[in-house]
């Protein structure tokens, strides 16, 4: 595997493949790698002649400081897991080189913006447009692979590259599952096991909720019976359960009023910010690891 952490050489490294035709295929992460991203390397390796990885811990997403502070960051098991998996190259690039001064652009996705994670995140699309158009501009790869669990993110980015008319296409990948449903992310690092059997209610939810709307149940009712399963456990705390259009992200009431509504809910346990969602009427027995 290429490892670069400046971005000339990793250019003209992929000048010299692109020339020579073969396809890149970019997945970007924040480090920390489980199994899911895995899933997005070898997604990226079907359809790819080449795959690049990133590496980096965006800090102008990062709305908590806490937050920022305590992600958790292992680039030598990362580098190992993703040579063990075969990926071409690793970007892992330091502040300086990413934001050599103080960035000072923002960038509004107006109404996807302004529900669940625009709203309780002020800041954060914007900080991810950003490092993702960064990559982009660099990397210029023919695909870039992004998880269904920040299926907000995939939502926005999709409109980056649509108004700002990316050459590239966009792939979103199911989202893997510990045996509990609890969503595979590099948050839950922090978690005890006790909480992490206990953050498997964000999943739970999901699919009642799922079983309810598909039962006929308005989105209001079901929004106060996801409410009530986090009543009894004073470290698990609710944020938002939304039902909403997939494409626009607008909240919908009544699961007729869109062309494919997915559920969408965020919380903590303990101090650990948790997000996940569900496509109504989706099978997710298929995704776990
Ligand atoms: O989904 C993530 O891990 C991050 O938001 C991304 C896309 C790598 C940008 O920093």
């Amino acid at each position: 595997m290429e490892i670069f952490k400046q971005i000339a050489p990793l250019k003209a490294f992929l000048k010299s493949k692109k020339l020579a035709g073969k396809t890149v295929g970019l997945v970007p992460t924040m480090g920390a790698l489980h199994e899911g991203h895995l899933t997005l390397i070898r997604a990226s390796q079907n359809e790819n002649d080449i795959t690049v990885a990133t590496i980096y811990v965006n800090p102008t997403q990062f709305n908590n400081p806490k937050d920022l502070l305590k992600y958790p960051r292992l680039l030598d098991k990362d580098t190992e897991l993703l040579q063990e998996v075969q990926c071409d190259v690793l970007f892992c690039p330091a502040d300086e080189e990413m934001y050599p001064e103080k960035s000072i652009l923002t960038i509004n996705f107006g109404p996807l913006n302004e529900v669940m994670e625009g709203k309780f995140r002020p800041g954060h699309f914007s900080g991810v447009a950003l490092i993702v158009g960064k990559l982009f501009n660099i990397i210029e790869p023919d695909r870039a692979y992004f998880g269904q669990k920040d299926w907000q993110q995939f939502a926005v980015i999709t409109r980056l590259v649509k108004e700002l008319k990316y050459n590239l296409q966009l792939r979103s990948v199911p989202t893997l599952r510990e045996p509990n449903g609890l969503a595979l992310s590099s948050r839950n690092l922090r978690l005890t096991s006790e909480q992490r059997a206990k953050a498997s209610v964000f999943h739970k939810a999901l699919q009642e909720a799922n079983i309810n709307l598909l039962s006929g149940k308005s989105s209001s009712d079901v929004k106060r019976l996801v409410a009530r399963s986090f009543y009894n456990d004073p470290e698990v705390r609710l944020e938002y359960f939304e039902l909403a259009d997939s494409e626009n992200l607008n909240v919908v009431e009544n699961v007729s009023a869109s062309v494919r509504p997915i559920m969408c809910i965020a919380g903590y346990v303990g101090e650990v910010r948790l997000i996940d969602n569900m496509f109504l009427g989706e099978n997710v027995a298929v995704s776990r690891v």
